[in-house]
């Protein structure tokens, strides 16, 4: 059985583009050809602000929403980030989805198509690695990063720029490398 990888849309905005560059990187992974790839854009999914009584490490959770969160992020072996920058940070709903669960992300290695200005999402990056660390996401050092991301929007599709797709291809090879290695500390806990 092939691994699967979550794709998450972090931007839940009106008009956001952060949905066709996810569209983009769905087809690089689907192209790719390694994974299955689940396509989870929280705009979407619809999760309210975190209502869960209990630490999400207890796994005890009470609403039918989180139990479904819960059940997707448990079957996905890797994930991409598909993050804009805000005010140098990353997306609130980002870490309201990344809090809501805790075992449900461990050990899985994690890869983020960063977008924004000139800093190209960067910034909202180096503030996700810490939270993702916490939930022992294990982030891969092979990224997309695309600044001036909104110029490269025609027609509603996303235009990569040139060698984009190559990194986009590096990801998914580590990826999948961390997969397999990260596999023996998923099935000791
Ligand atoms: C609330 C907000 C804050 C932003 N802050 C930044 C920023 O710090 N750095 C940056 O490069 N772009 C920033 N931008 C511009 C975004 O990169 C641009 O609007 C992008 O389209 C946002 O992604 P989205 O359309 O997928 O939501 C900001 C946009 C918004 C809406």
């Amino acid at each position: 059985m092939r691994p699967r990888l979550q794709i998450i849309v972090s931007s839940t905005r009106p008009g956001r583009i952060g949905l066709p560059i996810a569209e983009w990187f769905a087809s690089e992974a689907t192209a790719h050809d390694t994974f299955e790839v689940d396509f989870a854009d929280l705009a979407e999914i619809g999760l309210p602000l975190l209502d869960e009584p209990h630490h999400p490490r207890l796994g005890n959770y009470q609403h039918d929403h989180t139990k479904a969160w819960s059940e997707r992020v448990a079957a996905a072996d890797a994930f991409a980030l598909v993050t804009p920058e805000y005010n140098h940070g990353f997306p609130a709903p980002l870490k309201n989805a990344l809090d809501f669960l805790y075992r449900e992300w461990n050990h899985k290695p994690v890869g983020f198509v960063s977008y924004g200005g000139v800093a190209a999402g960067t910034r909202a990056v180096a503030l996700l690695k810490p939270v993702l660390l916490a939930l022992q996401l294990v982030p891969v050092v092979q990224t997309v990063a695309i600044p001036f991301a909104g110029r490269r929007i025609v027609d509603g599709r996303f235009d990569p720029p040139e060698g984009l797709d190559a990194a986009a291809r590096a990801m998914l090879d580590a990826l999948a490398r961390h997969v397999d290695v990260l596999a023996p500390l998923r099935s000791a806990e």
